[in-house]
């Protein structure tokens, strides 16, 4: 069973602009990855862990499309979904400043909206009890993204966001899981020299605590930013039959939101 009270959070800000003319229409994390929007899949990966109390944070423009699809879907499983709209992007640490509220005095999983995993994470989250824990993914591109380097008993050494000269060959994917202190320690950040509160400084605060740790991935990852990436990640989820590696609940949303759609739009006719 999953830690009482743990929430999750879908950061879905962002104005995409790497995705541009796709992302002039609709927002990156609705766009289709294969069969379903993308917002889906890190929705998959917070419920298929056990998390029920789930804030995704989204971007002022193309708003209103979330709540069309997500708004009710959920409330009869048992998922509870709210939604909060990000006016400015400041950087990902600035989801725990807005979620103050939402999260309440609890720990958290942090997933970012474009984030695309194969692994479970329901281990990783009932394990938890303190402190931060991050992840790490071998990867031949370390330089594209946070890079983590660790001990063979998974204590952090070092971290570093988009280094020339990378540590170690493990980038550190979107997800996250920090207890309670995340919101002082996010508010205590300095925005740094491209204006953001960075992520990797809440790491860093941690990690001078002696309180990070790191599990390694297993499985697919995708970030999926760009165009390349979001075909390629489109490719696996047809090739491997993801459909079968959500939750069935998902699913079964899924088909009745669809269901109920067709409904509505044939008694329109
Ligand atoms: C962000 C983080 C980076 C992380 C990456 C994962 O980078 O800053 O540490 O490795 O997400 O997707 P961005 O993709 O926003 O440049």
């Amino acid at each position: 069973m999953t830690k009482k009270g743990m929430k999750g959070i879908i950061l879905a800000g962002g104005t995409g602009t790497r995705l541009l003319p796709l992302t002039a229409v609709t927002s990156k994390q609705l766009l289709p990855v294969y069969d379903r929007p993308m917002i889906f899949y890190p929705l998959n990966t917070l419920i298929k862990a056990g998390i029920k109390d789930i804030l995704i944070i989204v971007a002022p423009d193309h708003s209103g499309h979330f709540l069309n699809l997500l708004g009710s879907m959920f409330e009869k499983f048992g998922v509870h979904i709210s939604f909060m709209v990000q006016k400015q992007t400041r950087g990902l640490a600035d989801a725990f400043i807005l979620a103050e509220d939402f999260i309440d005095g609890e720990s958290t999983t942090l997933i970012l909206g474009d984030n695309i995993f194969e692994d479970d994470f329901t281990e990783a989250i009932e394990t938890f009890e303190k402190g931060g824990r991050i992840f790490a993914k071998e990867v031949a591109d370390p330089e594209r993204f946070g890079v983590v380097e660790f001990s063979s008993d998974h204590q952090v050494l070092s971290i570093e966001e988009k280094p020339a000269h990378p540590k170690s060959s493990f980038a550190i994917p979107g997800i996250y899981i920090f207890d309670r202190a995340v919101v002082e320690i996010a508010k205590s950040l300095i925005p740094s020299a491209r204006g953001e509160l960075e992520i990797v400084d809440v790491h860093k605060n941690y990690l001078a605590k002696g309180l990070l740790d790191v599990r390694v991935v297993k499985g697919a990852w995708f970030d999926t930013g760009t165009h390349e990436s979001l075909f390629e990640a489109s490719q696996f989820v047809r090739e491997h039959h993801f459909a079968r590696n959500f939750h069935p609940m998902v699913n079964d949303a899924i088909q009745e939101f669809n269901a109920e759609f067709k409904k509505i739009v044939s008694l329109k006719k």
